[in-house]
């Protein structure tokens, strides 16, 4: 049996990153035009990398949870094929353990230059003056996706969910497409579904099957389930 598992910010709640749109999340302190397109980026680049220099470093400071470590430990117990689509920046799942991680979203990690594409480890601070290290254009950028842009890695992602056979999503708040389009895509292709999450999501009513609960918590509980079930 092929598992698929979305994450989402949920997933990293208990780790001390923020959500962006529970009450106190991201997207209520901060203007989302402003730091997550690429208008905003073109208006003021000080400013969006403020934005993300901050992230940078509460995901420093933030460890992996439970949650993230089950995950890691199901890839590795599991006799299936176990592959993870983040729309999460921060690097927890990897901390954590897991291998097959994809990041639709881009990472905090890397650093992009919008000149000549190349990429490479991102520093801790970033500043608009910072040439790229190989054209020598001052157009680097974190390797984020915005709202706007193509997240990354759909061919791939699309093949795994017409191949699995059970989609988990965890910890996201089903409103931001495609990732949101994720659970229709694999009932189509006839695999079982399940949302891990504290409140129904958006589109809850698109899962087979839905637990409610702190990641941290409903997690493991499944994983562990899971690895004694097969
Ligand atoms: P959201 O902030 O939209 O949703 C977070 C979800 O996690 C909500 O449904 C919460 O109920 C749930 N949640 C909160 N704490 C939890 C916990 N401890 N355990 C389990 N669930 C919990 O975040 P995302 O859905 O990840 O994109 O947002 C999707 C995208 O929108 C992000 O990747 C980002 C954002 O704008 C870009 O920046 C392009």
């Amino acid at each position: 049996m092929n598992i698929v598992i979305l994450t989402g910010a949920g997933i990293s709640a208990e780790s001390g990153l923020g959500t962006f749109r529970d009450v106190d999340g991201l997207w209520t302190k901060y203007d989302l035009e402003e730091v997550a397109t690429p208008e905003g980026f073109a208006r003021n680049p000080a400013l969006v990398h403020e934005f993300y220099n901050a992230r940078r470093k509460n995901c420093r400071e933030a460890a992996p949870n439970a949650a993230h470590s089950a995950l890691a430990r199901l890839e590795q117990e599991y006799g299936g094929a176990v592959r993870i689509v983040t729309q999460n920046v921060d690097n927890l799942h990897e901390r954590a353990g897991s291998r097959a991680v994809r990041h639709m979203h881009g990472e905090l990690s890397r650093a992009i230059c919008a000149a000549c594409m190349h990429r490479w480890d991102a520093p801790e601070v970033m500043a608009p003056e910072d040439p790229c290290p190989a054209c020598g254009v001052a157009a680097t950028r974190p390797d984020v996706v915005w709202f706007g842009e193509f997240p990354y890695f759909m061919d791939e992602i699309y093949a795994e969910l017409a191949g699995c056979d059970l989609f988990v999503s965890i910890g996201t708040s089903g409103n931001v497409y495609p990732a949101a389009g994720f659970v229709e895509a694999a009932a189509g292709a006839g695999a079982e579904t399940l949302e891990l999450n504290l409140e129904p999501s958006f589109n809850a009513s698109a899962f087979m099957e839905r637990r409610q609960g702190p990641a941290a918590k409903i997690v493991p509980e499944w994983v562990e389930q899971v690895i004694a079930g097969q």
